[in-house]
């Protein structure tokens, strides 16, 4: 059996962190998401990776995951020009995948306690297709399926007005080789799109079994910036071990889960776990509250943060309060001259400030 991974896509609701970084390799606890993603697949079982690239961010994910040794596994990188659809993505890797069982995964989703009882049986089960589904309190946002007897899908409605049933597509799927049959005879949808659910939906159409497999523990799609940091509060909850690599001075409190990295010093401040700090970080007469990410490199000094993502090599002076927030790698937030009473600001395209 064979995953494939879909990292193309725009990211075009995380701008303006998309403008430089793939949103699949934004960090939650200070790690990209789509490691987890991989982590997940081959602790299934499953080493033959694809993952699915754009011509903007493909590159940078190449560069950061490389050949899969790290994981055991082999990844082959496969090109998609322009983000035409999940079902176009796939249809895109049709010569990798070949006629092989295959897992689909969306590089920005994260589920809870993988994805091994999902694959097993799968390639001798009678099921063409398995969709794992959440159940949600807004039905109305998402992909919803509607069931019949023993778990078969009978339908998927795409964020239906009166939804048929509060089960909503997780991004994770199994397929057999229908899958290429249903997509050649799809139209792209009213948004260009060549939507899966409307392949799945032609695969129930054309008579193959597709079955329903609920998620149990917790989904995140990380696709908007709260859902960033729900991620971060949700691993960081999940995740965090109280470990020291670094150094902390005695005139400061640190209490609850808490992780530091090799070569980071905290000074004269309180953290408060759960809490990731990276390496070569310093943290001098500051408060770091719960559910706190702080990437490598980044130096903090007399702030208080809570409940946020710090990227890598970014400097925060005396800038107060900052909470439910997202920094970007290289970011300097610091108070300006008081005396001006002005705000300075070099702020990029797609940036949000909040005063
Ligand atoms: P989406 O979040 O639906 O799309 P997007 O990445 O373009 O983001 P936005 O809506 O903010 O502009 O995509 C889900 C996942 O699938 C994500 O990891 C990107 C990937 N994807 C592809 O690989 N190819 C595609 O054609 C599309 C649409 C998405």
């Amino acid at each position: 059996m064979k995953a494939l991974i879909l990292c193309g896509g725009t990211g075009t609701r995380l701008r303006p962190l998309t403008h430089t970084v793939a949103k699949q390799l934004l960090p939650v606890a200070n790690k990209p998401i789509l490691f987890f993603v991989i982590e997940q697949i081959c602790a299934a079982g499953i080493t033959d990776i694809g993952i699915i690239i754009s011509p903007e961010t493909g590159a940078k994910i190449r560069g950061v995951v490389g050949e899969g040794r790290r994981w055991g596994c082999h990844i082959t990188y496969i090109w998609q020009e322009k983000p035409l659809g999940l079902a176009h993505a796939v249809k895109t890797a049709q010569s990798f995948l070949g006629r092989d069982a295959f897992l689909m995964f969306l590089g920005d989703n994260l589920v809870q306690g993988g994805i091994k009882h999902l694959v097993t049986g799968f390639e001798t089960s009678k099921a063409e297709a398995v969709v794992q589904l959440k159940e949600v309190h807004n039905p109305q946002q998402f992909g919803v399926a509607v069931l019949g007897a023993k778990d078969r899908i009978t339908g998927l409605v795409e964020k239906p007005s009166k939804p048929p049933s509060n089960l909503a597509l997780v991004g994770i799927y199994l397929f057999k080789h229908g899958i290429f049959e249903a997509i050649d005879r799809i139209e792209p949808s009213w948004r260009g799109e060549w939507e899966i659910t409307d392949a799945i939906q032609k695969l129930i159409d054309l008579g193959y079994a597709v079955t329903a497999h609920r998620l149990e523990g917790w989904w995140l799609d990380t696709g908007k910036k709260d859902d960033i940091l729900e991620a971060n509060r949700v691993i960081l909850d999940e995740y965090t071990r109280r470990v020291n690599r670094g150094f902390i001075d005695t005139d400061c409190s640190v209490a609850g889960r808490v992780e530091i990295g090799p070569d980071s010093k905290v000074v004269n401040s309180i953290i408060r776990g759960p809490v990731c700090v990276g390496e070569g970080v310093t943290v001098r007469d500051s408060f770091i509250g719960p559910f706190t990410a702080i990437g490598d490199n980044s130096v903090l000094e007399s702030v208080e943060v809570e409940h946020s993502v710090i990227m890598e090599n970014c400097r925060l002076y005396n800038v107060g309060r900052i909470q439910d927030s997202l920094i970007g790698d290289n970011t300097r937030v610091q108070q300006g001259d008081l005396r001006r009473q002005a705000i300075c600001l070099l702020v990029g395209a797609d940036s949000q400030v909040m005063v």
